[in-house]
């Protein structure tokens, strides 16, 4: 695997080794007070760990070729990430599910806030604001629910059919259209239009360089200098400033946008008869408590963008390897 590090990144990469190289041996030194043994796993590199042994666009590969050597629990590092992979579904379920208490959490990501992509609420930790965002996505995509669809479904399936007939060019955005309709309609009670729709575009412009920037790289550099996000545009070294403004622009334009055209559609009335993941709650809203009120609103809006953001990814993951950044 070759890590693609522009020229910025390497040199701070370089500057950042003394810094890393103490929290190693801090690590170190904690470790040996709490004695407690790692599980086995693959000698890793200083720094880097073992980041380079890692088949990056298939790690399960890599994964199972350890798990024949270390065993089904292992450890591992990549870059200064600690991770235990489990290459069993007997500890998956012990570990994951019935002790989902203690192990329900997500890795911090220092690249996640500064590019607005804590939007995803499947990346931000177990707590009282994962578990609402949980519950209000779960009332809505529960499976009971999949029948609901179907028609939108059936609907959209034959448009995308006409669209790849007369417009095979544009494959990706028929694509991206028909996977994003059915939620987009369930979410915001939004009607996509079938070519061309704004906030398919808006959807387009923000997930699709969203992943590609916040590398493993990034979010090492990001943690280590956390004042990199401070510099003044002028400065050397702001590129990674910017390019996190951005991305956050764009994401937070695609959480804004569906929003409010619920919001609008509800003050104007016409949304009263016709109900929506987001309407129905914004509805349930009033009648709570006004202290409550914003973290609910930021809750909801967190689902409902997941679920546009899951919808995406399902059918269209692969749009960065298609040149389309
Ligand atoms: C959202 O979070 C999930 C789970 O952590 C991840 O697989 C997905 O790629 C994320 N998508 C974006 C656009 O952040």
């Amino acid at each position: 695997m070759a890590l693609a590090v522009d020229r910025h990144l390497a040199i701070l990469a370089g500057i950042s080794l003394s810094f890393v190289a103490v929290k190693a041996l801090k690590r170190f030194i904690k470790k040996r007070q709490n004695n407690a043994p790692l599980s086995p796993g693959p000698v890793s590199l200083p720094l880097l760990g073992s980041v380079l042994s890692i088949d990056a666009y298939e790690p399960w590969l890599t994964y199972t070729e350890w798990g024949a050597a270390y065993g089904d629990l292992l450890f591992v590092r990549s870059l200064d990430e600690e991770m235990v992979v489990v290459n069993s579904q007997h500890i998956a379920e012990a570990l994951l599910d019935k002790r989902s208490r203690i192990y329900s959490d997500r890795p911090y990501l220092a690249t996640l806030v500064p590019y607005g992509l804590s939007i995803n609420f499947s990346f931000i930790a177990y707590g009282d604001e994962w578990r609402l965002c949980r519950r209000l996505f779960h009332q809505t995509f529960r499976p009971e629910s999949a029948a609901k669809f179907r028609p939108m479904q059936i609907k959209r399936a034959r448009e995308i059919i006409v669209n790849l007939v007369d417009d095979p060019e544009n494959y990706y955005n028929h694509f991206a259209t028909f996977s994003l309709s059915v939620v987009m309609s369930a979410v915001y009670d939004y009607d996509i239009s079938a070519r061309d729709d704004p906030m398919v575009q808006t959807v387009i412009k923000a997930l699709v360089p969203g992943l590609t920037l916040i590398t493993p790289e990034r979010a090492l550099l990001l943690k280590t200098f956390p004042f990199l996000l401070k510099v003044p545009d002028w400065c050397w070294g702001s590129s990674i400033k910017r390019s996190a403004r951005g991305s956050t622009e764009r994401i937070n334009q695609m959480a804004d946008m569906p929003f409010r055209y619920v919001q609008q559609h509800m003050a104007d009335g016409s949304l009263l008869a016709r109900s929506s993941m987001v309407a129905e709650n914004l509805r349930r809203m009033e009648r709570q408590d006004e202290a409550f009120k914003p973290v609910f609103e930021n809750g909801l809006k967190k689902a409902a963008t997941t679920a546009i953001i899951a919808s995406y990814e399902t059918v269209t993951v692969g749009g960065s390897f298609m040149g389309l950044e």
